[in-house]
């Protein structure tokens, strides 16, 4: 029998049935297709890499190079041996669809500096710089030892982009604790380390040239707040950040200001308090400036403490300008990373969290003990 026949012999509903069983087993083995146009995002939902495994880039920054988007990470995955820690890193063309490139950066126990304080290792929200200057790719990340005392920031370089990152030097930026990072480059380039000092508030201090130290601190936001990001538009800067509540979601706060130095506008709401941003902390914001509009994205972690293998990505387009900033309910949408537009399937449900997925599950391998916390979140 001809496909035609066949098809003449099949009712509308069984086909209908039949091209939607073929896509969602589509979706379910192969990463979604590399495809000019609008790319579909689905907060909350395993993000499946090309290999078809969930990305493991969780607290991470994404940089632009060489006409490709780097997404680097915490790996969080069920094979990374216990006592070692490990920042991955992804590539794509659209903010979309990911690339595992390698993991770049390891620290086990062994590679401790002699003069690290403590014992164990936490490597946490790595982010990384390109320094045109000196040709280097910087990485910051947050480094610790297991009861988050020393709160410092590690600093590793690569000649590449996904190379093998080495830790050259770590140590407490203008001498403060550090413990979350963010990272903010301006749109003249200038290169921002953002971290929360504990006792003082978070700061936004500007890299020196080589990007290896810290020159000055620009801001000290007296709130104590974590997960800061920062993003440029319109003449106005928006800082976001969390309360410091651990791996448990808050509501998260922005406010505004016409240069970095300040003054700053009071904190609010960037979604119903209630929600706790929906679950989510705020990592970075990220702005895609396209032919015919601009998008800014809010990237959330949606922390799973006791299965980190399986914490999700909170990713959508804000409704950001006039000095006003929202997130949106999260459900599906679309980023066109050419013109730069973002649509919110309206008909689509709002995300509803699926629940954890246990041992076993996306990264393979045996279930991690539950993780430390920092002093008194
Ligand atoms: C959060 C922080 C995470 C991680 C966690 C540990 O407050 O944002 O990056 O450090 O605490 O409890």
């Amino acid at each position: 029998m001809s496909r035609k026949a066949i098809a003449a012999k099949l009712s509308a509903p069984c086909l209908a049935a039949l091209v939607m069983f073929a896509i969602s087993a589509a979706a379910q083995s192969t990463p979604p297709a590399r495809r000019a146009g609008p790319q579909t995002i689905n907060p909350g939902e395993i993000w499946p890499d090309d290999r078809g495994q969930h990305i493991q880039a969780h607290g991470g920054g994404i940089i632009k190079y060489g006409g490709l988007y780097y997404w680097f990470g915490e790996q969080r995955g069920q094979d990374v041996p216990p006592g070692q820690r490990a920042v991955s890193c992804y590539s794509s063309p659209d903010l979309v669809n990911w690339t595992f490139r390698r993991t770049v950066f390891t620290m086990t126990p062994a590679d401790r500096p002699a003069d690290f304080p403590g014992t164990g290792i936490v490597l946490e929200r790595p982010k990384v710089f390109y320094n045109a200057k000196t040709r280097q790719f910087v990485m910051y990340v947050h480094l610790d030892n297991m009861g988050y005392r020393a709160a410092e920031v590690g600093v590793a370089t690569s000649a590449t982009v996904d190379g093998e990152y080495k830790l050259i030097k770590h140590f407490r930026p203008l001498g403060q604790e550090s413990r979350d990072i963010g990272q903010f480059i301006d749109d003249d380039g200038t290169a921002y380390l953002i971290f929360e000092d504990r006792p003082n508030g978070w700061h936004i201090a500007k890299l020196s040239d080589d990007y290896l130290s810290i020159e000055r601190d620009v801001h000290l936001f007296p709130e104590h707040m974590e997960g800061g990001a920062l993003v440029h538009l319109d003449g106005l800067y928006y800082a976001i950040g969390s309360h410091l509540t651990g791996w448990n979601a808050n509501p998260n706060l922005y406010a505004t200001a016409r240069s970095l130095e300040g003054p700053w506008s009071e904190f609010k709401d960037i979604a119903p308090p209630e929600s706790k941003t929906y679950g989510s902390q705020s990592t970075m914001l990220i702005k895609v400036v396209g032919t015919k509009s601009t998008t800014v994205i809010f990237m959330g972690d949606i922390w799973r403490p006791r299965t980190q293998w399986d914490s999700r990505y909170l990713w959508m387009p804000l409704e950001i300008g006039g000095g006003k900033l929202v997130l949106p309910e999260p459900r599906q949408w679309t980023l066109d990373i050419a013109t730069g537009e973002a649509v919110i399937n309206k008909q689509a449900p709002a995300m509803v969290l699926p629940p954890p997925v246990p041992r076993g599950g996306p990264g393979g391998g045996a279930a991690t003990a539950p993780p430390p916390t920092p002093p008194s979140n």
